[in-house]
């Protein structure tokens, strides 16, 4: 698919940045295309390898969220020389090189600058056969919704910073933000699903409306379906809510037709770091694609329906998904 005003600069030119998609692509030949995305970011975690990790599987995400496999990666760093240990930053990079490793691709260079604050994250360059491109905007009327990563990451990354996290939970949080979503991309492609995008910054609400928006459709989705990650009720109760959660929620309101409470409003429009993929499977796979995909932390999960209807709109109801 093809939109101005890039069709005309460039016919190769796949993907853009008018649907905002996860990444661009562009085609080689009539069996490659390379796929494009770089992310960066700040400390979430005081662990520096945890940190590494995650900022590289959040790089690598946005070439999974496109059907394609990360072939090579770019480090990307800021770090202030003269104020941290340098062990801090051989640690970092330890954790993005082990996570490219495990993707299967390789750290080929990079880039850093002295900094007074740490970022560090990838620049990522993945391949994929031009017709198995996955985008956010091909979503079908009647394809069932599908989560692989339980939500909860923003709201409880600031419990953890004001220490009312247990550690266990702690440690959940960290994995799932460190977990690739190389399984799930590979059988989506594989199995063949309409659209896929990876849910982050915008959260669940803010991703699925992109997806709605680009596909000219409006979804339903079922709270009593949504996967969340252990201590997020603990961590709600107490009052913490990132500002990037309350930003989402207030720009997507004039979206939302909601039958919820507050919490889940809260929840569902949560800004993730690394988090899943959300998959619009046709009717007739999704029974193929569920029995395939490993289950984690209560995913993967239908939590919703795509619908004709006002495009972007997106319906909450405190109920069960009848599947
Ligand atoms: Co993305
Ligand atoms: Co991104
Ligand atoms: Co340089």
């Amino acid at each position: 698919m093809c939109h101005l005003p890039y069709c005309n600069e460039d016919p190769n030119l796949l993907v853009g940045i008018e649907t905002s998609d996860d990444a661009g692509v562009y085609r080689l030949n009539n069996s490659q295309a390379i796929v494009q995305t770089v992310d960066f970011f700040t400390p979430v975690v005081d662990d520096p390898y945890s940190f590494g990790q995650i900022a590289a599987a959040n790089a690598l995400s946005d070439i999974y969220a496109m059907g394609a496999q990360p072939i090579t990666a770019l480090n990307l760093v800021s770090f202030p020389i003269d104020k941290l240990e340098k062990d801090i930053l051989l640690e970092i990079l330890r954790g993005g090189r082990d996570k490219v490793r495990e993707a299967e691709a390789v750290i080929i260079g990079g880039h850093s600058i002295d900094d007074s604050e740490p970022k560090y994250g990838l620049a990522v360059t993945g391949l994929v056969h031009p017709d198995r491109i996955l985008t956010n905007s091909g979503s079908k009327q009647g394809d069932y919704l599908v989560l692989t990563k339980p939500l909860g990451i923003g709201i409880i990354a600031t419990g953890i910073k004001r220490g009312i996290v247990k550690s266990e939970d702690e440690d959940q949080v960290v994995q799932t933000m460190a977990d690739l979503n190389k399984e799930a991309s590979l059988l989506a492609s594989e199995i063949g699903v309409n659209a896929c995008t990876d849910i982050t910054g915008f959260g669940l609400l803010g991703h699925l409306h992109e997806m709605m928006k680009a596909s000219a459709l409006k979804a339903d989705i079922f709270t009593e379906n949504i996967p969340v990650l252990n201590s997020v009720w603990h961590c709600l109760d107490q009052g913490m809510v990132p500002g990037g959660t309350l930003a989402n929620l207030e720009y997507l309101e004039k979206y939302l037709e909601s039958f919820c409470s507050l919490d889940w409003k809260l929840i569902l429009g949560d800004a993730q770091t690394s988090g899943g993929l959300l998959l619009s499977v046709p009717e007739g796979k999704i029974e193929k694609l569920l029995s395939k995909l490993n289950t984690k932390n209560g995913c993967p999960q239908v939590i919703g329906r795509v619908y004709s209807g006002e495009a972007g709109k997106i319906s909450i109801y405190e109920a069960k998904i009848n599947f």
